[in-house]
């Protein structure tokens, strides 16, 4: 029996800090509640919001061929690595005094989590204390929040303890977060067992002690200093192996700009080293940026012509991460069929795109890649000259319910901070919204809707409606779309208006669906896929494995409508198609929806 990939279960709350709460209908500005954040750290005090002011902008069409360039001094950008103890933290200090850089340390982040016992805190502290890494999403949220912030773009960034592992480095990448040099501390690990059990730290200045190799200065410091809770030799040893895991993952992203150091040494030679390495990028930064925008015409333009050269679909797609070549062609295809059908009139659209990077159900899920997906649909309408508003949902419900899916978590930020080219779309052309009808403004020509969800409880279909409802004849198109109506924690479904919600859900007609098929209870093998673009029929594909070790799909059938499990069955089977089959209405199409 064969089974999609579909998605059962609820998604998770995470509810908000009361400091932080904020009516995401009222006001265009950041969301800095995505996740539940303490307000006692730095990195939480009021974050710069950008506002787009939507009475005020010109409309101007940008040019085909146009090219932007400018010249500035950009500020430094560094990564820091090495295994625990390796003297990250140490540098950085010095690092910080010297070139003033705003340090981003996920290891200090998640510890003040931690003693502010916040939820996330919560969640990581049984990772941090056994020496596992926290969950990426918890990191990658956190991290790139804290590199949006105003000061980390104007002073520069130092990020120390993140990426740490290949999917970490692989989310930056997507959101063209790139340092400009990858330095390596390289500590043999019997010195690295030694500086952990030994180091200290002082809780009111921030300084990092060791009680050999820098003593405190005073009895009185002496007094306070703390141990952390992963400094035992034990914990030190898994971390070790953890980091020796990941590291060379890690650093095949960044071997070009890769400088090992030898961090066996009195930490003021070493950072002489890293002095002067810095010292001489500052130098070479003194910037002739020239980014070519829209040279040859728009992606658009692109996507009509290649509307009949598909290649068929992508092989290897349970390998993870998917290649930047597979990211690219899903992309492609769900621009192209977008594209169809907004140009022929379309208005109620989504895109149903279900490979394991964008299935949130499976572990390699990468956010990353639903924002890439995102930027490039909305990046070639506004190439086009439409404006674009990009929309996150924000926090649902109130009191215990309170919160957002965990999927969307820091959602809205990412978007904020994504490259989203040099010629000024951003606030022009493509503006970051909420979902609702006070979101929609005369001027907006489209709305992209990301990932928009029921959580347990709370239902978004009202605004969603109202959404509608307000953009009139203009497209809003639904990426990835959650509407089936989640149980609570009792297991009962919300049932006040509920066919009328399923119905307003199923009134958005699909111009892009792609599903891999699997046998019933298995993400492995693949056994085929489903795809179908606008204006064209569901195509059912076999993927069978070749002689040469290669793989292929080819196609079994197509269907004017979704094809159901016994159709896909029976297809697979090689049974004769039965005509009278009634398709499966309302419930049964509803069922299919993410
Ligand atoms: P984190 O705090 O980042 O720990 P770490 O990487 O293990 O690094 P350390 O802070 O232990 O060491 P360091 O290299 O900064 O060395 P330091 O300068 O203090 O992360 C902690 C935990 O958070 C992780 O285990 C994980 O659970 C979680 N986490 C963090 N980031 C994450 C992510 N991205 N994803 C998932 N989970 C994440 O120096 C050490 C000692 O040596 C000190 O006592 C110092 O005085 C001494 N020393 C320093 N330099 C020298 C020198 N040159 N000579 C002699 N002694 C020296």
């Amino acid at each position: 029996m064969l089974a999609t990939s579909s998605s059962s279960s609820s998604s998770t709350a995470i509810s908000l800090h009361p400091l932080t709460n904020y009516n995401a209908s009222a006001t265009p500005s950041l969301n800095p509640s995505s996740l539940s954040f303490s307000s006692s750290y730095s990195y939480l005090s009021p974050l710069s919001f950008r506002l787009h002011s939507s009475k005020t902008h010109l409309r101007i069409t940008p040019k085909k061929g146009l090219r932007v360039s400018c010249s500035t001094n950009e500020p430094l950008k560094v990564m820091i690595s090495g295994a625990p103890a390796s003297g990250k933290g140490t540098q950085c200090e010095l690092i910080v005094q010297k070139f003033g850089l705003v340090h981003i340390s996920t290891g200090d982040l998640l510890r003040a989590e931690v003693s502010s016992g916040t939820e996330i805190g919560n969640k990581a502290k049984e990772f941090m204390n056994s020496g596992r890494l926290v969950p990426d999403e918890i990191v990658t949220a956190m991290v790139t929040v804290r590199l949006s912030r105003q000061d980390a773009k104007e002073k520069g960034w130092l990020l120390d303890g993140y990426p740490r592992s290949f999917a970490q480095a692989q989310s930056l990448e997507e959101l063209n977060i790139r340092p400009d040099i990858y330095i390596v501390l390289d500590v043999p690990d019997e010195i690295l067992i030694d500086r952990c059990v030994g180091r200290r730290l002082d809780p009111v200045t921030g300084k990092i002690y060791h009680l050999k190799n820098f003593p405190p200065e005073s009895e009185e410091i002496k007094a306070r200093l703390v141990t952390r809770a992963d400094d035992t030799e034990e914990k030190v040893k898994s971390r070790l192996e953890i980091y020796k895991q990941n590291a060379a993952a890690i650093s095949s992203t960044y071997s070009s700009i890769t400088n090992k150091i030898d961090g066996n040494r009195p930490k003021e030679m070493i950072f002489k080293d890293i002095d002067s390495l810095l010292s001489q990028l500052l130098k070479d930064k003194t910037v002739k940026s020239v980014k070519p925008v829209l040279q040859t015409g728009s992606r658009l333009d692109q996507a009509s012509s290649n509307q009949e050269k598909w290649r068929g679909i992508p092989t290897r797609l349970n390998n993870i991460p998917h290649s930047r070549e597979i990211r690219n062609y899903f992309y492609d295809d769900v621009l192209q069929a977008t594209q169809r059908a907004v140009n022929d009139g379309r208005t109620r659209l989504k895109v149903e795109i279900n490979i394991p990077e964008l299935n949130p159900e499976m572990d390699v899920y990468r956010i990353g890649t639903l924002m890439e997906l995102v930027r490039v649909i909305a990046l070639s309408f506004a190439d086009d000259g439409k404006r674009v508003k990009v929309c996150v949902q924000g926090s649902m419900g109130e009191g215990a319910l309170a919160g957002m899916p965990l999927q969307l978590a820091g959602t809205r930020k990412i978007l904020e901070f994504m490259d989203w080219g040099n010629y000024g779309a951003m606030g022009t052309f493509i503006k970051i919204g909420s979902i609702g009808a006070k979101e929609v403004d005369e001027e907006d020509d489209m709305f992209i809707l990301v990932a928009p969800q029921n959580a347990v409880g709370n239902c978004i279909i009202d605004d969603l409606r109202g959404m509608t409802d307000a953009a009139g004849k203009r497209p809003v198109i639904l990426i990835n779309p959650r509407l089936k109506d989640l149980p609570g924690s009792s297991g009962i479904m919300q049932t006040m208006g509920r066919d009328k919600r399923l119905e307003y859900a199923a009134s958005f007609e699909s111009c892009y669906f792609f599903r891999l098929l699997y046998y019933a209870g298995t993400q492995y093998p693949i056994m085929g896929a489903i795809r179908m673009t606008y204006p064209y029929d569901y195509e059912l594909y076999k993927r069978v494995d070749e002689p040469s070790g290669k793989e292929k799909y080819f196609s079994l059938s197509t269907f004017k409508e979704r094809p159901t499990i016994d159709e896909i069955n029976d297809a697979f089977l090689g049974k004769p198609r039965n005509k009278d089959k009634k398709a499966s209405g309302i419930w049964g199409f509803l069922s299919g929806v993410f």
